[in-house]
């Protein structure tokens, strides 16, 4: 691991594997960083990975911009300015895609290419921004266990959580790590987030999409008509995948990843 700090975030971890053209994997919500560790192995022979663990998870420790999607991009800032890196790809799994979009409208100069994996550059509807103020009074309530319990299920698809429920615990252990400040500070986070759909009507670099047919999180309808609004775009549907290709199906998403990365470094 590889440590640093800023005045608002006191301990930023990240893991570093890998050499050529950098690439930052940000993950979601509940996760940390070894949420990607199928996808290291595959593609580190010709990438430099980037994986933080996002503030109050693994180990890095919650930091006071944590309540906005914003200030987790101040975050990866923190990284790339740490790493001497001036243009990287970055890779968002869901909500680390929602700080993946922020990071682009704040630092479009830094990026060489958005990739969106089971994510979106929608704000949250009504109906979904007041079920994440319940779950916030869930966890403030001592609930979280029985959030996580129900949360975890719908991010597979149906005949992959049958198979694998090793996974489904991990994900759900994985969860009760974070403690129930950051929990609660992520649903609010996400809450608040605005609509990021002018960053990609204005992206100068391409954009990538990875779509699961079962997303129940993020549905299939909702990315695909995202992704024509910009100028170059990669998109790839999972058919009987869920919310967690790199878990579901790694192999696919590295194979899309490394043509993507490929094209957007013209290797
Ligand atoms: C995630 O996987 O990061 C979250 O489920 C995203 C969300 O709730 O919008």
């Amino acid at each position: 691991m590889i440590y640093t700090q800023t005045n608002n975030f006191p301990r930023i971890a990240y893991n570093k594997t890998g050499s050529g053209p950098s690439v930052m994997l940000i993950h979601g919500f509940p996760e940390r960083n070894t949420l990607w560790r199928n996808l290291v192995p595959l593609l580190a022979d010709r990438y430099m990975l980037i994986t933080p663990d996002i503030p109050g998870t693994g180990e890095s420790l919650p930091g006071s911009e944590q309540t906005s999607i914003e200030g987790m991009a101040h975050f990866i800032k923190a990284i790339i300015d740490n790493e001497k890196i001036e243009e990287i790809i970055i890779v968002g799994h869901s909500m680390g895609g929602y700080i993946a979009l922020a990071f682009a409208a704040l630092y479009p100069e830094n990026v060489g290419g958005l990739s969106l994996v089971h994510s979106t550059a929608n704000e949250d509807s009504d109906e979904k921004k007041h079920t994440r103020m319940k779950t916030v009074q869930l966890i403030r309530n001592g609930a979280k266990d029985m959030f996580l319990n129900q949360m975890v299920p719908n991010l597979f698809a149906a005949h992959f959580k049958e198979y694998h429920p090793d996974l489904l615990d991990e994900q759900i252990t994985r969860g009760k790590e974070v403690n129930s400040e950051s929990m609660m500070a992520f649903n609010i986070a996400m809450a608040e987030r605005p609509d990021r759909k002018q960053i990609l009507r204005d992206a100068t670099f391409p954009i990538q999409w990875i779509i699961g047919k079962e997303d129940m999180v993020i549905p299939c309808k909702e990315t695909l008509a995202q992704s024509t609004l910009s100028n170059t775009t990669f998109v790839s549907i999972y058919e009987e995948c869920g919310h967690m290709s790199m878990l579901e199906t790694p192999g696919k998403l590295a194979a899309d990843l490394d043509r993507f990365f490929n094209y957007c470094f013209k290797i």
